[in-house]
């Protein structure tokens, strides 16, 4: 049959977390986070169809200001990031909508050398949804998805090509100073020598605007990190009350993160029947479910040298209030 005229090429999308294997990941974490004192979960579970949905709606948030600060970064400066990196892949890590993202694929476009688009993140029905939109916006660009955990499949990207590496958002400051130098080193390890990493750094600022950010009046933001509860309820059979808790946000100076999690507001026995597990909380015990850590750009330029990547760019936006770096992947970086 002849396909219709206006018919557009289906990206490709392999997925290594399929049902079976994100069912045993979920079990195997959450086992280990509830029986773990202080009791907490991974942000990555917080991304199902609705968390990816509400985290959506928090990036239109008046109060949320990173994303319309990062998309300013990236508007003004894209045409110099391309040229830098002279890039024919673009792999986006956490890709999520893909919207911001656009602004590179624009300039590349222009730039002339692009051929492969590679959004990588957990949520499958996001990056599918990512994936056709993107192929569908960007006639013969090769639109190769992958569905993948950060911390598992890294090395199932499809490699060749002179890349340029993207990990928007802040996503970084989700991850502890340890686990991000180890998420650092294995996304240099994945690059070769001469290809490009650009990262999106939230950077300190006033406490109060932090956790006006985290903490927004209308209740999304707290509703994004109550869904974890009806991710457990739904997959593990669990049967928390979401009334019980409340979300929290708050800045530590020490750590300089917003510690994000939920308070139960009683004491509570809460069964997890999938884990054969009964969970007490005390009342106003804290379950952390991520963290939202806050960079300044020096001590974070000397964080990507250690894991081998050397910042030829910082951009910041005009108010100053979030940094993309552009850096580039040493000869002499481990593989
Ligand atoms: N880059 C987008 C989305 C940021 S939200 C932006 O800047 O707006 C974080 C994204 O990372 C989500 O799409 C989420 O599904 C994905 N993510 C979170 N943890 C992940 C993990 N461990 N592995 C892969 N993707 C992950
Ligand atoms: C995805 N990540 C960078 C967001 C952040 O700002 O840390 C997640 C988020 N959590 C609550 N609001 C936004």
């Amino acid at each position: 049959m002849i396909p219709p005229a206006t018919s557009t090429v289906q990206p490709v999308v392999d997925v290594h977390l399929g049902p079976g294997d994100l069912a045993a990941a979920l079990r195997a974490d959450i086992l280990s986070g509830l029986t773990s004192e202080p009791k907490e979960l991974q942000p990555k579970w917080l991304y199902d169809e609705r968390g990816s949905e509400l985290f959506d709606q928090i990036t239109r948030l008046e109060e949320y200001y990173p994303t319309e600060a990062e998309r300013e970064i990236l508007s003004t400066n894209a045409a110099t990031i391309v040229a830098a990196a002279d890039a024919d892949t673009i792999v986006e890590l956490g890709a999520g909508t893909g919207d911001k993202t656009r602004a590179l694929l624009d300039a590349a476009r222009a730039h002339g050398r692009l051929e492969r688009f590679i959004p990588f993140d957990v949520s499958e029905e996001f990056l599918r949804s990512t994936a056709t939109t993107l192929a569908e916006l960007y006639p013969g660009l090769l639109v190769h998805g992958v569905v993948g955990d950060f911390d598992r499949h890294l090395d199932r990207i499809p490699t060749g090509g002179r890349r340029l590496v993207v990990f928007l958002g802040g996503t970084i400051g989700n991850y502890a100073p340890g686990p991000r130098g180890e998420l650092l080193r294995r996304i240099a390890a994945g690059m070769a020598p001469g290809d490009h990493f650009l990262l999106g750094t939230d950077l300190v600022k006033d406490p109060a605007r932090l956790e006006l950010a985290y903490d927004d009046p209308v209740g999304v933001t707290a509703a994004f990190t109550k869904n974890v509860l009806a991710v457990l309820n739904r997959e593990l059979d669990a049967d928390f009350e979401l009334d019980r808790f409340d979300a929290v946000a708050t800045w530590d100076a020490t750590q300089e993160w917003v510690d994000l999690g939920l308070r139960s507001r009683v004491d509570q026995r809460v069964r997890v029947d999938a884990l054969g597990l009964d969970v007490d909380f005390d009342a106003g015990e804290f379950m952390r479910t991520e963290v939202s850590a806050k960079f300044r750009i020096e001590e974070f330029t000397a964080e990507l040298a250690a894991a081998g990547l050397d910042v030829e760019h910082w951009f910041t936006d005009r108010a100053g209030d979030f940094s993309v770096s552009l850096s580039v992947r040493r000869a002499d970086a481990a593989r």
